[in-house]
Formats: C-alpha cells, structure tokens, sequence
C-alpha cells in the first residue's frame, strides 16, 4: 500500500518525506488555504520534495475551465496529478487529460456507482472519503470494500483506490487488509502509526538493563573517538 500524505504544510512534507515512507501527496483548496501562500508555488515546492504523485485540484466548475486550469497545474512539474471533482464536468475533464498523460485524481467520490464512473473515464486515482461518510453513519470501510471488489472484478481498469478523509491508523489497517492501492494520511495519522506504548516501555527496559552491563557496543570507536 502506498502512502501519501494529505497536507499542503512544506514543513511537514520536509520532515515526513525524511523518514522514506511518503510516495505522494494530496492537497485540496482548504489545505492550500490554510498555508496562506499562493497554490503554485506551494505545488511547485511540494513536487521539488515528493518525487511521487502530487495532487493539486482544480477550482473551476465547467470542462473548459477545469482543462485550462488542469494543463496549467500539469505544466509545474512531471509528478502533478490533476485533481478534478466528481462531476459530469469534472468526469469529462478527466478523459481529456488522462487521454494528454496527465495524471488525474477524481476526488469527492462517495459512491461505488461514482467510483465506477472515474475508471471509465481513465482516472490515475479515485479518492472515496471514508471519514467524511463515517462521520454521517455510513461506515466508509464498506465503500472501499465495493470499489476495491469492483475494480477487481475488471482488470482493464487501471484507476487505483486512493483511501481518503483518513482520520485514525484503523482505517489504515482496514484500507490495506481490503487491498487499497493508497491511503493518503494527514500528517498526524503517519506519526501515530509509528507509536505503540509497548514499544515505548520495552525499549526503556532494555536500555535499563543494557546500562547496568556497563558495556558500549562501539566501544572505543564510538564517533569522534575511533583512533584512525
Ligand atoms: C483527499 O484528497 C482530501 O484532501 C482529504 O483526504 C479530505 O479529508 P478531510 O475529510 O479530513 O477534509
């Protein structure tokens, strides 16, 4: 499964990016607006970091403009991944720039019917948003699990299952166990899945009991220390 990471924070990318498990990013209108810089620049500086897909969304509401809008974002650089809403504008636009080789993240899908909709269309990526449908009492997990058996069911459909609204590691772990192809995490769920508190507690007892052996596994070449 990959991991993208839902933020249009370059300080956050930065360190994430750092820690090698970060294959693209997905940034939406509000993200970008929360930054307060301008979407271009901020695109082109996450594209600079992430050598994976980045998302970047189009604003307009018609084909025409969402095209113009999409070549433009396609130009910054060769890992920007269009993102189009999922309309029959936004549909459209998306046959169009997937059939130039653009990249295309069709986003706000919340059906299978919808999802089924996007790979006819040639998208790259179809972003369901589980959190957004669990917070509503529809359990999100169980759209993932329609289009993830849908598209298995037609193997000429190349369109991937890009998890989103991901609120907690959980709909990670139910994400892969179904066998999506991305789950794209806000920067806070990454760091969380790194942390378990018996992982904590046991490496605090070993390192007790290391000390007490008085003992360094470098020894005398500890850095800065090794005679050369
Ligand atoms: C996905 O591409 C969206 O940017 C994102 O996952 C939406 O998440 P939210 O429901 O937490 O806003």
């Amino acid at each position: 499964m990959k991991f993208f990471i839902d933020s249009a924070d370059l300080n956050e990318i930065r360190d994430l990016a750092a820690t090698g498990f970060v294959d693209g990013v997905t940034t939406n209108p509000s993200l970008v607006a929360k930054t307060g810089r301008n979407f271009l620049e901020v695109v082109r500086e996450i594209c600079a970091i992430v050598a994976g897909p980045v998302s970047a969304e189009v604003t307009a509401l018609d084909t025409a403009t969402m095209l113009a809008e999409g070549r433009k974002l396609a130009k910054i650089a060769k890992n920007v991944t269009v993102k189009v809403p999922l309309t029959p504008d936004g549909l459209r636009a998306c046959r169009s720039l997937a059939s130039e080789g653009t990249m295309v993240n069709v986003t706000l899908c919340f059906s299978a019917a919808q999802a089924l909709l996007a790979a006819k269309a040639g998208a790259t990526f179809v972003s369901p948003f589980v959190g957004r449908l669990d917070d509503v009492g529809m359990p999100g997990m169980d759209l993932i699990r329609d289009i993830v058996a849908i598209y298995r069911n037609y193997p000429g459909l190349k369109t991937e299952v890009l998890v989103a609204s991901i609120r907690h590691p959980i709909h990670v772990v139910e994400a892969a166990k179904l066998g999506a192809h991305v789950g794209t995490l806000p920067p806070s769920v990454l760091r969380q899945m790194f942390a378990h508190p018996l992982t904590e507690k046991g490496l605090a007892a070993f390192l007790a009991d290391w000390a007490k052996t008085g003992q360094s596994i470098l020894g005398a070449e500890k850095l800065g220390t090794a005679a050369e």
